[in-house]
């Protein structure tokens, strides 16, 4: 994990950073509303049209996802490692007074959950991903996420094959950048497999303009 970017989420100043990322400017709210969209297209694809029981939704951040599990009719858990962050997520959700709140808030690392294995019908783990530096952690929390999943698993990862991330490597012959944390679509489902997981459906967040990746996968 990276500790600059894990530090920065879990002070006061990153949480209150990122509480307001998709309200700063317009192309952000579009953003984020094509974001939501997509979360809920994929549902819909695979016919999930009710989520009786847990769900958990982890990274969390300030809880925007939150009300796609809700509306499934799901008890939903919101997690995440910044203090901060759940702070914000529950006054974001308290602010909704017609809206029943979440089932509970978690303070954990996706990297080792506090949580039985199969405890949620569905786990939901969005822009996590991409922060982790190491490959190993990167798989060890794909693993962990599926681990704790009975029947779905929705994630992003950032794709190394994207055209997003091509041109990131290219031009970092000139700019000096640092490579971005990826993974490949072989990796993952090599993963997926060996726990027990199928690839039901995967969609770009934006098929130029951003290498991340929604994966919706079962549990075999
Ligand atoms: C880009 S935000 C995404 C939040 C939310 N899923 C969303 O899409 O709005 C990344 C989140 O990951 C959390 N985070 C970073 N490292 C973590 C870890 N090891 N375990 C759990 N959460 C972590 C941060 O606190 C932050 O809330």
């Amino acid at each position: 994990m990276d500790k600059d970017i894990l530090s920065r989420y879990n002070s006061p100043e990153g949480a209150t950073d990122y509480t307001k990322k998709f309200q700063r400017h317009w192309t952000e709210r579009v953003n984020n509303w094509n974001e939501q969209r997509l979360l809920q297209r994929l549902l819909q694809f695979a016919s999930i049209g009710r989520l009786d029981g847990w769900a958990l939704d982890l990274p969390c951040g300030y809880g925007r996802l939150y009300y796609i599990l809700r509306d499934l009719g799901a008890s939903v858990v919101e997690g995440d490692w910044s203090f901060h962050l759940l702070g914000a997520a529950r006054r974001f959700h308290a602010d909704k007074l017609n809206s029943p709140p979440p089932a509970g808030y978690v303070r954990a690392t996706a990297l080792s959950l506090p949580f039985r294995d199969r405890a949620f019908r569905m786990v939901l783990s969005v822009r996590l991903c991409h922060h982790i530096r190491e490959r190993q952690e990167r798989l060890q929390y794909l693993r962990e996420v599926m681990r704790v999943s009975r029947e779905w698993l929705v994630f992003t990862y950032f794709d190394t094959e994207s055209i997003k991330n091509r041109t990131h490597e290219f031009r970092r012959r000139f700019n000096g950048k640092r490579s971005k944390w990826t993974l490949d679509s072989q990796e993952v489902k090599q993963v997926s497999q060996s726990a027990g997981f199928e690839v039901v459906r995967s969609i770009w967040m934006s098929r130029f303009f951003s290498g991340h990746r929604y994966m919706l996968l079962r549990r075999r």
